[in-house]
C-alpha cells in the first residue's frame, strides 16, 4: 500500500495529485503531436482529455498490485504544471513496478523529467518495497532513454518490431534498476 504525504517537494518541483482545474494544462500537453509521437495514444483534444483527468484525480494512492499513481509536476518557480510522472505496481509476488513520464516540450532538456522520475523510484523502492523497477519506451525515443540512463537504470532489452502502434511495427526497449542499485546511488 502506498499513501504518500502530498505535496512532494524536490529541489525545483512539486509533485501532487491531479485536480479538476488542471484540464487546460493537461490538454496543452496531451494535444501535442510531438508529445504523443512515441506514446500509445494519439493527440487528444480538450474533451478527450477530460475523462483522462477525471481518472487521474483518483490515482494518487496505491492499495494493490495492478494500480498506478499518476502525479502532476509543477515547476515551483512559475507555478506551471509542466508534466506528469507515474508509478505502476506490476506484481506483488515479484515486487516489480514500472515508471513513466510525459513533459511539455517548452520545458524539455532541463532535467525536470529526471528529477521527478527519481521520486517515483523512491516511492517504489521505499514506499512499496519493490525489488525491481522498469521503464519501457519506443526504441526511437532517445530523450526517454537518456532520462532512464541518468536515473541509473540499465538497458536490458531491445525487442525488435514486437508492437504494432499507429500503423507501424515498433521496437520496444526496456530499462531496469534493482532496489540495491538505487540505494547505493542514494547513499
Ligand atoms: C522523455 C521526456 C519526458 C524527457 O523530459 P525532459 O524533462 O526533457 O528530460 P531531462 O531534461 O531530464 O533529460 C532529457 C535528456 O534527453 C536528452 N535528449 C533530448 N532529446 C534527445 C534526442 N533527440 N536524442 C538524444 N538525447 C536527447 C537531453 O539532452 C537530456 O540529456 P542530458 O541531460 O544528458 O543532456 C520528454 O522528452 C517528453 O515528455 N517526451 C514526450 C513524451 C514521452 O515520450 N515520454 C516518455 C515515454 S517512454
Amino acid at each position: 500500500m502506498l499513501r504518500p504525504d502530498y505535496p512532494i517537494q524536490t529541489d525545483r518541483l512539486t509533485l501532487r495529485p491531479f485536480r479538476a482545474d488542471d484540464l487546460d494544462a493537461l490538454s496543452d500537453i496531451q494535444s501535442r503531436p510531438d508529445v504523443a509521437r512515441f506514446l500509445y495514444w494519439e493527440p487528444r483534444d480538450r474533451e478527450q482529455v477530460r475523462p483522462v483527468l477525471d481518472d487521474r484525480i483518483r490515482r494518487s494512492t496505491i492499495d494493490n498490485a495492478g494500480q498506478t499513481i499518476v502525479l502532476a509536476v509543477v515547476w515551483r518557480e512559475t507555478g506551471a504544471l509542466i508534466g506528469d510522472v507515474n508509478l505502476y505496481w506490476i506484481s506483488e509476488l515479484h515486487r516489480s513496478g514500472e515508471i513513466g513520464f510525459v513533459f511539455h516540450p517548452d520545458y524539455h532538456g532541463r532535467g525536470f523529467a529526471t528529477e521527478a522520475a527519481d521520486v517515483m523510484l523512491r516511492l517504489g523502492f521505499e514506499g512499496l518495497g519493490l525489488h525491481r523497477i522498469i521503464g519501457r519506451l519506443d526504441g526511437r525515443n532517445r530523450a526517454s532513454a537518456r532520462v532512464l540512463e541518468k536515473l541509473g537504470m540499465r538497458r536490458e532489452a531491445h525487442f525488435v518490431e514486437n508492437e504494432y502502434i499507429k500503423g507501424e511495427w515498433t521496437d520496444e526497449v526496456v530499462y531496469a534498476i534493482l532496489d540495491r542499485e538505487w540505494r547505493s546511488r542514494h547513499g
